[in-house]
This record gives C-alpha cells, sequence and structure tokens, in this order.
C-alpha cells in the first residue's frame, strides 16, 4: 500500500521547504523594517467565530468538525477572526496604532485549481486604530516591499485599487439595499450581467473616491505610486471591508491574485470590541511562488553547509568528529560523514553541498595536532593546526 498527501496539500522536500523560507524571510523583513510585530493565534478557532467573521465565501469552504469535546470547530481560513478577536480582547491595553503581523498556515475546502490549494501559507500584515490615509499606504509600501526583497518590482507587479463602500453606496442606489451583497459578489467574481456593467463599472467616476488622492501622493513618498492602478471591478469576496480595498496581480494577469486586503473599520467592534478603525492584507505563497517561478526569480539552492570534515581512514572518524565540534561552537556550518570517505568523493560531496572549505583529516597530519585545509573557491591548500582552524 503507498500513500500520499491528501489533494491540495504540499509535502515540502528540502528544495520546497528553502523556497519557502525564502519567501519567508522577505515577508519578516519587511515587516520588520516598518515597525510591525510579530503575533500568531490558534490554528482551530471556534466555528461560531469563523462563521460569524469571516467573509461568507470563507464559510462555504470551512474544515469544520466536531471535537471530542462536543465543540464545533474550524481550521482557520483566514487570520482575520482570529486577530479582529485578539484585539477586541485588549483592544483598552494596547497602545495604537496596533501593528501585527503573521504567517500562519490556513485552510480552505476549496476546488483545487493553479494558484488555489487547501492549504497554503499567508503573510498577514494588520494596523489597528490608524484612520489616517498614511496607514493605508504604509500597509501597501510593506507588501510591494516584500516583493521587491525577492526580486519583484513595477515591472512585474500591480496593484488594483477601488473602495467598496463607494462601490457599495453606488450599488445600493441602483439596485436597493437588498441587492448590494450578491452584487459585490458577482463584481468579485467577474460575474456582471453587460447591462450591470455598464452601470456600475464603465461609468464609474473615480472622483467619487475621495480617498484615492490622498493615497496616490503617500504612495508617492513611500515611493510605490507607480504601481496603483484605480479598478472599480476590485471589491474584494470578503463582506467585512468597509474602505479602500486592493489586491496585487502579476503585470500579464496570467495568475490569480498574489495578495489583497483594504480597511475594515466595523470589525472589532463586531468581535465585542471598542469602534476602532483597522486595515490589512494578506499575501499567499502559492501564487507568489508560481510569479517567481514565471519571472525567473527563484534563488540558487542555499549551500547546505561552510565547511565538510573528511575522515581519512577508520581511525580518523573521531578526530573528524572533535573538528566537527570545534567547527560548529566557532559558527561555522561543518558536518563529517558517518563513515570514512575516499578523497575524491569527499570533493564531490563538498561540491554538492555547497560546502566552502574541506578539511581533510588524515594520521600524519592529526599526530602533530594539524589537519589539511583546501579552499574549494581560491583552491588554495594548506596545512593548517587544529587549535586555529
Ligand atoms: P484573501 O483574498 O482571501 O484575503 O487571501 C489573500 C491571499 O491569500 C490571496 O490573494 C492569495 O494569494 C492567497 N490565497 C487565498 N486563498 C488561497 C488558496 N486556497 N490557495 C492559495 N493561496 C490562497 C484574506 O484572507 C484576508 N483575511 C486578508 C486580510 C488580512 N485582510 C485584512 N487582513
Amino acid at each position: 500500500m503507498s500513500f500520499q498527501a491528501l489533494p491540495g496539500f504540499r509535502d515540502f522536500y528540502p528544495e520546497e521547504m528553502a523556497l519557502r523560507r525564502h519567501v519567508e524571510a522577505a515577508w519578516h523583513a519587511a515587516a520588520k523594517a516598518a515597525g510591525f510585530e510579530e503575533v500568531e493565534g490558534p490554528p482551530l478557532e471556534s466555528l461560531e467565530l469563523l462563521k460569524a467573521k469571516s467573509g461568507e465565501a470563507i464559510v462555504e469552504e470551512l474544515y469544520a468538525f466536531t471535537d471530542k469535546g462536543g465543540r464545533e470547530v474550524a481550521l482557520r481560513a483566514e487570520l482575520t477572526p482570529t486577530v479582529g478577536r485578539m484585539i477586541a480582547a485588549r483592544a483598552a491595553a494596547l497602545r495604537k496604532p496596533v501593528k501585527w503581523y503573521a504567517t500562519p498556515q490556513l485552510f480552505r475546502y476549496q476546488r483545487q485549481q493553479r494558484g488555489r490549494l487547501r492549504e497554503h501559507i499567508q503573510w498577514n500584515v494588520d494596523i489597528f486604530g490608524a484612520s489616517e490615509i498614511g496607514s493605508d499606504a504604509e500597509l501597501l509600501a510593506v507588501a510591494l516591499d516584500a516583493l521587491r526583497r525577492l526580486g519583484l518590482t513595477e515591472k512585474e507587479v500591480k496593484v488594483r485599487v477601488s473602495h467598496r463602500g463607494v462601490m457599495a453606496e453606488r450599488v445600493r442606489t441602483r439596485f436597493g439595499a437588498d441587492a448590494v451583497e450578491s452584487t459585490l459578489r458577482l463584481i468579485d467574481k467577474g460575474e456582471l450581467t453587460p447591462a450591470q456593467a455598464a452601470e456600475l463599472l464603465v461609468a464609474f467616476d473615480v472622483a467619487a473616491i475621495p480617498e484615492l488622492d490622498g493615497l496616490y501622493a503617500a504612495c508617492e513618498d513611500l515611493g510605490v505610486e507607480g504601481f496603483l492602478e484605480f479598478d472599480p471591478r476590485i471589491v474584494r469576496g470578503l463582506a467585512y471591508y468597509t474602505g479602500l480595498v486592493w489586491e496585487i496581480f502579476d503585470r500579464g494577469e496570467k495568475l490569480r491574485a498574489v495578495a489583497g486586503g483594504g480597511r475594515y473599520d466595523m470589525l472589532i467592534e463586531r468581535l465585542g470590541g471598542p469602534q476602532m478603525p483597522a486595515l490589512g492584507f494578506g499575501m499567499g505563497d502559492v501564487v507568489l511562488t508560481e510569479l517567481l517561478r514565471d519571472t525567473g526569480k527563484l534563488p540558487p539552492g542555499p549551500p547546505k553547509i561552510d565547511v565538510l570534515v573528511v575522515p581519512i581512514g577508520e581511525e580518523m572518524l573521531a578526530p573528524a568528529r572533535q573538528v566537527v565540534r570545534r567547527l560548529r561552537l566557532a559558527g561555522e556550518r561543518a558536518e563529517a560523514p558517518y563513515s570514512p570517505m575516499k578523497v575524491g568523493k569527499a570533493f564531490q560531496l563538498a561540491e554538492s553541498s555547497g560546502a566552502r572549505r574541506v578539511v581533510l583529516v588524515g594520521p600524519d597530519e592529526w599526530r602533530l595536532g594539524k589537519v589539511k585545509v583546501k579552499d574549494l573557491r581560491s583552491r588554495e591548500e594548506s596545512v593548517r593546526e587544529v587549535d586555529k582552524l
């Protein structure tokens, strides 16, 4: 009998894991560079929280079950309800604005398609207690800074921005209050009829969104205004958004959204907290990795070790271990094979593991407290005292 990962779930073999860490490193660096603090919540939440506070589209995709204690629970499909719950619980004590980020694994029971799996890692960056346009611009700049660190610039990506609140009002005045949610969902899915599209999208006046001017100006200060593109089709699928909303796409629009977010000024209050403005975005690893692959920005595999220590003969196994220990204490990444190795084979191994140096531990030198060191870049070889490695 053989087993495979469940459909939509991934195994991370070393190459995939290294790529995931490469992406996550850019996320951490960009968030930290802008003064965001890292948080985390539980992977399992009460079904009630996720049902009430997630976007409706997400509720249909919950992995929900009854646990052994009879509780209705679900795997988190997004982090926003959890972070909102955490903020609502401590709202009074936290110094505003609160700037948080996290990199949770999320679960959505979705039909599998390119860029959409049943599990993904999503960078979440959120600001609470700020209503100024500078916070919207900073959020965008942080998202784009992570992409820049991965090699993606204005040439590869763009931000499509609009305003869910303004569009909702437009729908309400034309089609009535009852039609707002369903129509916004049609806009999000790109499923408006031509007549609806003509009414809502084609005739849309940018001047209806006063925040846009401020956003463009603040984004100019932050050097990211060139990414922005107004697009009334952006309303976001999740019902909690209230204001400016945006999504990041590849310029060629071949892939699904790399990231999406916006303002959700009502959620904290709905979670039992005080009235508190909020904004944030999520950026998933799946589409982002595809984009890096498509644009040739995948990094070379990182070197596994700095130094390979080679025992020449059975009796050199113990000395090699001692050399390894010494190198590791000195902060180098070092390893030695568990059995003696021929020199030729050792150099092949060093090459494939990315080592910069090979230390040959042979009986003649070891007796004198020495080892042979070969630098693989300069090709220089020297006999060195073990104490001075
Ligand atoms: P979202 O648009 O549902 O927003 O997801 C954000 C990003 O996560 C998407 O643009 C996509 O890159 C990635 N993503 C979503 N679902 C999947 C999937 N099934 N497979 C792979 N990648 C996926 C939210 O989740 C909001 N809670 C973001 C947010 C945070 N808003 C405010 N703060």
